[in-house]
């Protein structure tokens, strides 16, 4: 079996969802964790933990890309949400300098507040870190309270935050990308991350791993992914899934 830590299903990208989850059982996902982005999204993952029971789970929050969308009223709304039995993590959040949507300061403070609601309700958080490494190491240093749970999703950084993220006991999480061709260098993180870190996502609809790459991405295509680490690794891939998926358990309590 595998967790699918990171998907998107509550985009309009999903309009077939019934069959989207047919094939995810049949490549044996057993539990699916919808990430949001906005207060809408956080509402709708919510929605789908009512629909599909004990199958699938929620994080809710808001993306580095819609910090401005962080208000008082939406905060106080995603942490009402946030108690609801079903909601696992706080997340995304994060910060992305890459696509730099946002000013600095306001992804910042967004992610600040995050850290802190985390901690507060014992959920973990699901980090996006992109291209904002030395902040995202000083804002987690100066924000855990010694009792912050997470993991950096669709991992992108170098050696000095794999150490950082195994000293501070978060997760990292790969997506398709480690199947890429020219991804040397996510494969290099992969065989730099300790087992007992790892987590498997999709991060669909976006980020299709091979042979897909470029078509919409879903659930069912974890295997791949999965199989890519343990050649990479040279680990089974029986033992990939079983790492995994305790670690998906123990982080999110699944
Ligand atoms: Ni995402």
């Amino acid at each position: 079996m595998y967790i699918e830590t990171h998907a998107h299903l509550t985009m309009p990208e999903f309009s077939d969802l019934p069959l989207v989850v047919e094939r995810a059982k049949a490549a044996k996902i057993d539990i699916i964790i919808n990430a949001s982005f906005d207060l809408e999204s956080s509402r709708q993952a919510v929605e789908l933990t009512k629909r599909f029971p004990r199958y699938m789970y929620a994080a809710v929050g808001i993306h580095p890309h819609d910090a401005q969308t962080m208000t008082d009223e939406s905060f106080v709304e995603i942490k009402q949400l946030a108690s609801n039995k079903d909601v696992v993590a706080i997340g995304e959040t994060g910060l992305d300098y890459y696509r730099n949507l946002q000013p600095k300061e306001i992804q910042q403070a967004a992610f600040r507040k995050f850290l802190v609601l985390a901690q507060e309700l014992d959920l973990p958080a699901i980090i996006h870190a992109r291209d904002a490494q030395e902040d995202t190491i000083r804002i987690i240093h100066e924000e855990n309270k010694g009792n912050l749970r997470g993991v950096f999703h669709c991992f992108s950084g170098d050696d000095k935050l794999i150490q950082f993220a195994t000293e501070q006991a978060l997760y990292i999480s790969f997506a398709g990308m480690v199947t890429f061709m020219k991804a040397d260098n996510v494969r290099e993180n992969v065989k730099n991350v300790p087992l007992s870190r790892l987590l498997l996502e999709t991060d669909c609809p976006y980020l299709s791993p091979e042979p897909f790459r470029g078509k919409r991405n879903e659930p069912a295509y974890i295997p791949y992914i999965a199989k890519r680490i343990a050649e990479t690794k040279g680990v089974s891939l029986n033992e990939i899934a079983r790492v995994t998926t305790n670690n998906a358990k123990e982080l999110f309590k699944v």
